[in-house]
């Protein structure tokens, strides 16, 4: 019985796992987080309320999303001796670097959150890490520009605390009273949160259940987790979006690196287009592609990368390969131009995708956790090497 939607037979036999959590029709452009369509979610929610949402199956109510709210805000705080490890790190450590060995390095400060037996000790580690991403996150920024840590606030709403702890000049000695935090770029960053929450079995959530499926602890799962996403094939892919754009260089190049993406012997592939599942627009890429043009046409940004990425994609969308191979830009391609323009640098662009789908990853974790008969993952594989043969001394070699 799987529920209402119905799947053939070869489909089933692939299928790494069951899940009530998201299901995505890769053919008509369809996401639903636990049977709501993304693009309702993305016009109505508040993160935190998909977050809630992706955790326990149904959205909360107002008391409910509160109680959540706050805890998420009082979980959002680091251990001071945890603070102290990013001093550790060179002073051009790459975020995503930090944010895996710092996320993975929560077991060794949180014990009793390895019984992952107990249902309420799972739901703590839960909330633990989706509070404090965005901390750990910022503080791996902080630490790159050689800023002082900003601590959370309880203040402020999920994004305002984040962009405050990014970008306050405040220190520990000095609070900021006046920072400025832009409700526009607060209500983007919300949507991107949201369009990056989840998104089925892609490889990051895979690892993280498979990580899980072993019994490791969930700071370490999501450590895994980060580790994957941070490829270029998959949500390194924002990231790699800006720095092609840079390579590619100007409109009059555009042509010539459609080309190079066409030849299979060039190594170039347009970053940001084409997807696993998804054989026709991202429906993730259609939310997101309004609201960058609408940050765009607001920061009156006159960037010329952002008029190169709008021609590539008016370019690669009437290109007749492209048409044919069924490559749309997916949610990397415009999420890595919004986030330029709201001034988040290059190298957080992979850690902002990291702090909206922990939600995701830890609920996959929980749902995993729920099924005490979930075996461990073990995939075969087709042995291709040499056929059995006898030990050779190595003087005879
Ligand atoms: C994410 O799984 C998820 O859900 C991931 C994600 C999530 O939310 O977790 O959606 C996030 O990772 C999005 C994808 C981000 N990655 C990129 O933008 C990197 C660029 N894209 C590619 O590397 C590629 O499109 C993949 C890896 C995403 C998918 O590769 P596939 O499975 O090979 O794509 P395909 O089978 O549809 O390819 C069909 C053809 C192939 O050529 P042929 O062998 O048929 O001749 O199109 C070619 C591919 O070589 N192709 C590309 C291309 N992507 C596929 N050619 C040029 N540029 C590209 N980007």
């Amino acid at each position: 019985d799987l529920g209402c939607f119905t799947y053939d037979p070869g489909f089933i036999a692939t299928a790494a796992c069951k899940s009530k959590i998201t299901y995505i029709d890769g053919d008509n452009g369809i996401l639903l987080y636990r049977g709501y369509p993304i693009e309702q979610l993305a016009e109505n929610c508040e993160f935190t309320e998909v977050a809630y949402l992706l955790m326990n199956g149904e959205l909360p109510d107002a008391t409910q999303l509160r109680d959540f709210n706050e805890e998420i805000s009082d979980r959002a705080i680091i251990h001071e001796a945890l603070r102290k490890f990013f001093d550790g790190f060179h002073y051009d450590a790459h975020p995503m670097a930090m944010l895996v060995g710092v996320v993975g390095s929560l077991s060794a400060f949180y014990h009793s959150d390895l019984n992952i037996k107990d249902p309420a000790s799972r739901i703590i580690c839960a909330t633990r890490l989706i509070g404090k991403m965005p901390t750990i996150a910022a503080a791996s920024y902080r630490h790159s520009i050689g800023r002082p840590f900003v601590y959370p606030r309880m203040d402020l709403s999920y994004c305002e605390n984040f962009l405050n702890m990014m970008f306050s000049r405040s220190s520990q000695n000095y609070i900021d009273q006046e920072h400025y935090i832009d409700p526009n770029l607060v209500k983007a960053l919300n949507l991107l949160f949201i369009l990056h929450a989840d998104h089925e079995q892609n490889a990051s959530t895979s690892t993280v259940r498979m990580a899980g499926s072993t019994g490791a602890n969930p700071y370490a799962c999501v450590a895994a987790g980060i580790a994957a996403l941070w490829g270029p094939a998959h949500g390194g892919a924002n990231e790699a979006v800006l720095n092609m754009l840079a390579q590619i260089g100007s409109v009059e190049n555009v042509p010539k690196y459609i080309a190079k993406a066409k030849d299979h012997d060039d190594p170039f592939r347009l970053m940001g287009f084409g997807h696993r599942v998804y054989k026709n627009f991202d429906p993730r890429a259609t939310i997101i592609r309004k609201t960058c043009y609408e940050v765009l046409s607001r920061t009156n940004t006159s960037d010329p990368l952002f008029e190169l990425a709008l021609a590539l994609e008016e370019y690669a969308l009437k290109d007749e390969y492209f048409i044919e191979k069924k490559l749309y830009p997916n949610v990397d391609f415009y999420s890595g131009i919004i986030y330029k323009a709201l001034h988040i640098p290059v190298e957080m662009f992979t850690v902002m995708f990291a702090i909206a789908r922990t939600a995701g990853w830890i609920s996959h974790w929980l749902e995993m956790m729920e099924e005490p008969t979930t075996p461990i993952s073990r995939p075969r594989q087709l042995y291709v090497g040499p056929p059995r043969r006898d030990y050779v001394a190595i003087n005879n070699r």
